[in-house]
């Protein structure tokens, strides 16, 4: 590995965070960054690192797109035996992390994980492509492949199986759903003097704001 990166160096200067502007709800101040994270010319402004763990506490991460946001949680969609899949079912809790780089904005988002309602998974999956929904039934996600001639053939034969009819969404497939307990707003600033400010919830509608030094 040649490449130096020591001369990566930025200053941030696109804006500043304040108490006054951020105001007391988190989650509205979640949908006010997103709105603008969605005008900034981000390809996948949806796109968010899940960091999941083992119970003994070996995290692992891997980005996700989000697929629905409200007061409710955060959405996504994946593989149930994946091994995210299968570090949620034993331990639900996990972290989201959102950069947008042309807003200079981070955002973190810890809680607890649950899956959808299965009529909630079936509704998203039978919305998507045939080629997503095949693709979805073709791979045994995280899984040791042999080679990339296994999947495609998995693949070719669901096609002409399903060239007339349309299929179910696979058990093992469904959504997820991140209900917060944190939240963590970080705008970068001149002098690595950033602002970041914590939501941390207090009950159902209350959540308490505190200043992180940067
Ligand atoms: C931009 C982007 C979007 C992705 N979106 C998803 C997604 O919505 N669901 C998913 O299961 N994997 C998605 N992936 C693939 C995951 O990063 C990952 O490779 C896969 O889920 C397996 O992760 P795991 O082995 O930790 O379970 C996406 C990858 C990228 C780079």
């Amino acid at each position: 590995m040649g490449t130096d990166v020591t001369n990566f160096r930025k200053e941030y200067r696109f804006d500043r965070l304040s108490e006054a502007t951020a105001g007391a709800d988190p989650w509205q101040l979640f949908e006010q960054w997103f709105r603008l994270a969605g005008t900034s010319g981000i390809h996948e402004p949806n796109a968010m690192s899940l960091a999941t763990a083992t119970p003994d506490g070996r995290p692992s991460l891997r980005v996700v797109l989000l697929k629905g946001v409200d007061r409710g949680g955060f959405t996504f969609f994946t593989n149930y035996e994946s091994r995210k899949g299968r570090e949620l079912a034993v331990n639900p809790h996990a972290a989201l992390l959102f950069w947008w780089e042309p807003i200079e904005r981070q955002v973190r988002v810890e809680g607890v994980v649950d899956k959808l309602p299965a009529a909630d998974s079936d509704e998203y999956y039978q919305s998507r492509p045939l080629g997503s929904r095949l693709g979805a039934w073709a791979s045994e996600q995280s899984r040791v492949l042999p080679d990339r001639a296994v999947l495609e053939q998995r693949f070719a034969d669901l096609q002409a199986e399903y060239s007339e009819s349309s299929p179910e969404r696979p058990a093992f497939w469904g959504g997820y759903r991140l209900v917060p307990d944190l939240f963590e707003f970080w705008q970068g600033g001149v002098n690595r003097l950033h602002d970041r400010l914590r939501y941390r919830r207090q009950d159902d509608t209350r959540w308490h704001r505190e200043r992180l030094s940067p």
